[in-house]
């Protein structure tokens, strides 16, 4: 109890709360929820999850960049961990490199899995899940597991055309940057990615940014939210770090 008592009173001795540099809080993901069949409500000691959406080049990396520096946030992004995948010549690597070369979506056990584990192996306990989920599968199969859902969605809402722009432009040598398999992506997400925003609206937790201006402009209609969740946020993480410092 007292090492509750003392962990309690170092972190409530900071007079303003700040999402940044709240220690350590390496956690097992699989035991931060409660994981009765159905529920699927975050338990406290969960750590505080946002879903970043947007079609592809509408941004979602650039903001995560902007909201890691500015919150705290540790970036997860989807894309991201399916290529390194592809680079490690893993098990699922040529059919990870065939799926999005054709735009279309990796299974999601293979996904989910990769995500999780690069949670788990974070020390934050504030996470961007970027590019995810990209369909109800994605969505499901991450509820399933985690036995959770995200407490923010961001969706950056882009015009096509800019959108098309912004990926011809991106220059990372990235197999799907082209005009062929860009425009399967856009459909695979007009197509998807509708149900998923209709689902988080219903359940108010989407925010709606339209993601045309400059990236500060944009930033400037983000950063308010992450403004306003800030003491939510800061007390999640207490709670995740109380609970780790008592199991340990
Ligand atoms: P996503 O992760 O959604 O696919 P990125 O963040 O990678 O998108 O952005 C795609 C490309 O567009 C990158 O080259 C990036 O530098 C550029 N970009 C991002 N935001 C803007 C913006 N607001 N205006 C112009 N270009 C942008
Ligand atoms: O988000 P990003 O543009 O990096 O995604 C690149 C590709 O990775 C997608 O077009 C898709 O083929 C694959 N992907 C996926 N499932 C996700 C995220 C990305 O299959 N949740
Ligand atoms: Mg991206």
């Amino acid at each position: 109890m007292w090492r509750r008592v003392a962990l309690l009173s170092s972190l409530i001795s900071h007079s303003k709360p700040s999402m940044h540099n709240q220690g350590p809080c390496t956690f097992k993901i699989w035991e931060s929820f409660t994981s009765q069949s159905e529920v699927v409500t975050p338990s406290k000691a969960a750590p505080f999850i946002t879903f970043v959406l947007g079609g592809p080049g509408s941004g979602k990396g650039t903001q995560c960049a902007k909201i890691v520096e500015a919150f705290g946030f540790t970036h997860v992004s989807a894309g991201d961990l399916l290529r390194r995948e592809i680079a490690s010549n893993s098990a699922y690597g040529s059919v990870i490199l065939s799926t999005i070369r054709e735009g279309k979506i990796v299974p999601s056990q293979v996904t989910v899995q990769l995500i999780l584990k690069e949670m788990e192996s974070s020390d934050n306990c504030k996470f961007l899940i970027d590019g995810f989920p990209r369909s109800e599968e994605n969505r499901k199969a991450f509820e399933q597991v985690i036995g959770a859902e995200p407490d923010v969605v961001l969706f950056f809402d882009c015009p096509e055309q800019e959108m098309v722009k912004r990926v011809l432009n991106r220059n990372q040598g990235r197999v799907d940057d082209n005009i062929e398999t860009i425009k399967k992506r856009l459909e695979v997400f007009d197509e998807l990615n509708w149900p998923i925003v209709n689902y988080y609206t219903q359940r108010g937790k989407l925010h709606r940014i339209n993601a045309v201006g400059t990236v500060d402009e944009i930033f400037e209609k983000v950063r308010p939210i992450f403004s306003a969740l800030r003491s939510e946020v800061v007390e999640r993480v207490r709670v995740m770090v109380v609970d780790r410092e008592l199991d340990s």
